[in-house]
């Protein structure tokens, strides 16, 4: 072969596989309104440029007729190339090409991904799309998922792992997606997540339910609570991940970007002074007050759909990329259940692991009463937001706006439970638990207007922040109108920080899970 023949055969291997499944293939894909892998990763990298990795590995299977089967790119493309100016590595699984099944190969360039990108403390995106372990390829495929697996835990705190489900995703392929830090769905009956999918189902139990109900984006987004996103499309998913991206360092050793604010950094908000309704059984929008505090009003929220109850959402403030967790009175009163400890406490220790401060909203009148909850381990679940705040040691601010009482007060970042500074408006009621609650304890046996009269006296002494204030359990009562510039000067005060505090060595802790 001569030169030019040896360039012109590479070429055409390149061709092929970048083909992957072929015309067929992609035309299937297409009528179903999919993009391709290659499609998806251009979208995901600036200017659609990446550079692709271990484009000709191959299979070494040759069981159930895999002896010399092509598989273009083992049905898997990885690569890296930048995202927002900034070095990323991603993956996007083929489905034109054996489904974009699991096997051997096809997982050692996904963990060859992991591992250049903690080498080189840089974000890995995953586009999942596939039929789960390559059935042909037997243990060796449940081989390659263990080795990723390991490798998402290894990545874990040290650089953020986002991924997305752009198609099936059965099996084995979900729990890759489960250990990175961000799930996306995309809301179209291509993409579902299921451990069985609902034939297993109706064999072993009986129970008839359709595959989008069972694992399409909404359930994972309302009702398990496994994902954290929903996209209506695949451009639409990818585009999202960059927003997310925008707010993230590429890894723990480095701060979140900076972006120049135009928003004035001493911006005060009379709206916030008339929010708070005069009766505090009364809801009203923490999201509203969300967005008068940050800059530009922009909040990009994480389970939007889930446990409402309780809001995490990443927002900027005086140009730094903010984590806030706000108690939500326009559901459950905003109580603290099961799922919205789950939601917070993962978040709070995202966050802690990628330098980003933690601001908090208090208005929560508790954790929620009954059976369901206490059966269903309340006790543990609610201890992990005891947990993740005080061990996250990015600067955090607390503000109340309203109610504080009793544990859950504890577990909204209090000044005992981890804050740096709290800050309430006139507005709080930071107390053991609420005026009727309380009354009906300690004036048991009074009734009528003695009950009212010893009820509004516990109102007046106990529902309001000056008895924190007194003790110094709280570092200043503020206007709500002057929360965003206090905001602003507590969080630039807090950036000098040190993250050591003097804790004891450890390897690490022991969350209650
Ligand atoms: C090998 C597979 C495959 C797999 C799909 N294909 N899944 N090949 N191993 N796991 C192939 C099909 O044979 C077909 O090849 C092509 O991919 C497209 O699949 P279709 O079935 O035609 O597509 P569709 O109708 O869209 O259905 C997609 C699907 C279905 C829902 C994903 O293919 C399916 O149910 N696959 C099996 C899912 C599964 O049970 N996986 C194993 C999970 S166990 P041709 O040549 O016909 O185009 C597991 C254990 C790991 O993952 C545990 C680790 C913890």
């Amino acid at each position: 072969m001569t030169t030019r023949d040896k360039l012109i055969d590479f070429r055409e291997r390149r061709m092929k596989v970048e083909l992957g499944g072929g015309e067929e293939g992609i035309a299937r894909l297409r009528a179903a309104g999919r993009l391709t892998a290659r499609e998806r990763m251009a979208l995901l990298f600036d200017g659609g440029d990446f550079e692709e990795l271990y484009l000709f590995v191959s299979h070494r299977c040759t069981d159930l007729g895999m002896a010399g089967k092509e598989v273009p790119g083992e049905g898997v493309v990885t690569g890296h190339g930048l995202v927002n100016g900034r070095p990323v590595f991603a993956f996007a699984q083929d489905f034109s090409v054996m489904g974009g099944s699991l096997g051997e190969m096809h997982a050692l360039k996904i963990v060859k991904c992991l591992d250049k990108a903690i080498a080189v403390g840089c974000p890995v995106v995953g586009l999942n799309d596939s039929g789960g372990a390559r059935i042909q390829e037997g243990v060796d495929a449940l081989a390659g998922y263990g080795q990723i697996f390991s490798r998402n835990t290894l990545a874990s705190g040290v650089i953020p792992q986002v991924t997305a489900v752009m198609g099936p995703s059965a099996g084995g392929a979900v729990y890759s997606p489960a250990l990175m830090d961000f799930i996306y769905m995309v809301k179209r009956d291509y993409a579902r997540m299921f451990i069985t999918g609902p034939q297993v189902i109706e064999a072993t139990t009986g129970e008839k339910i359709g595959a989008v109900e069972l694992g399409g984006a909404m359930t994972h987004n309302e009702t398990s609570g496994v994902a954290h996103f929903v996209a209506e499309s695949d451009a639409d998913c990818i585009e999202q991940i960059k927003k997310l991206l925008s707010y993230l360092p590429s890894n723990c050793r480095e701060r979140p970007p900076v972006l120049s604010s135009s928003d004035p950094p001493d911006r005060r908000e009379e709206e916030l002074d008339g929010i708070i309704p005069d009766r505090s059984n009364r809801p009203y929008d923490m999201k509203r007050v969300i967005s008068l505090l940050v800059d530009n009003g922009e909040y990009y929220e994480s389970q939007a759909y889930y446990a409402k109850n309780i809001i995490t959402c990443f927002a900027r403030l005086d140009g730094k990329t903010l984590g806030i967790i706000a108690n939500q009175p326009r559901h459950m009163a905003g109580c603290l259940d099961i799922d919205a400890s789950d939601k917070a406490s993962r978040f709070i220790r995202f966050c802690d692991c990628f330098n980003i401060p933690l601001l908090t909203l208090v208005d929560v009148p508790g954790y929620l009463p009954g059976t369901k909850q206490e059966f269903g381990g309340i006790i543990r679940h609610g201890a992990k937001l005891l947990f993740a705040y005080p061990e996250a040691t990015v600067p955090k601010v607390t503000v109340v706006t309203r109610k504080a009482y009793g544990g859950a007060y504890l577990g909204m970042c209090s000044g005992q439970t981890g804050a740096d500074q709290v800050f309430a408006w006139p507005t709080a009621e930071i107390a053991v638990m609420g005026p009727s609650g309380a009354a009906n304890i300690i004036f048991r046996g009074l009734e009528g207007e003695e009950l009212a009269a010893k009820t509004e006296e516990y109102e007046r002494n106990f529902a309001n922040p000056y008895q924190a204030a007194r003790r110094g359990y709280i570092e200043r009562v503020i206007e709500p109108n002057e929360t965003r510039p206090a905001l602003v000067r507590a969080f630039r005060m807090l950036e000098g920080k040190t993250h050591d505090q003097g804790r004891p060595w450890k390897k690490h802790g022991n969350m209650p899970v």
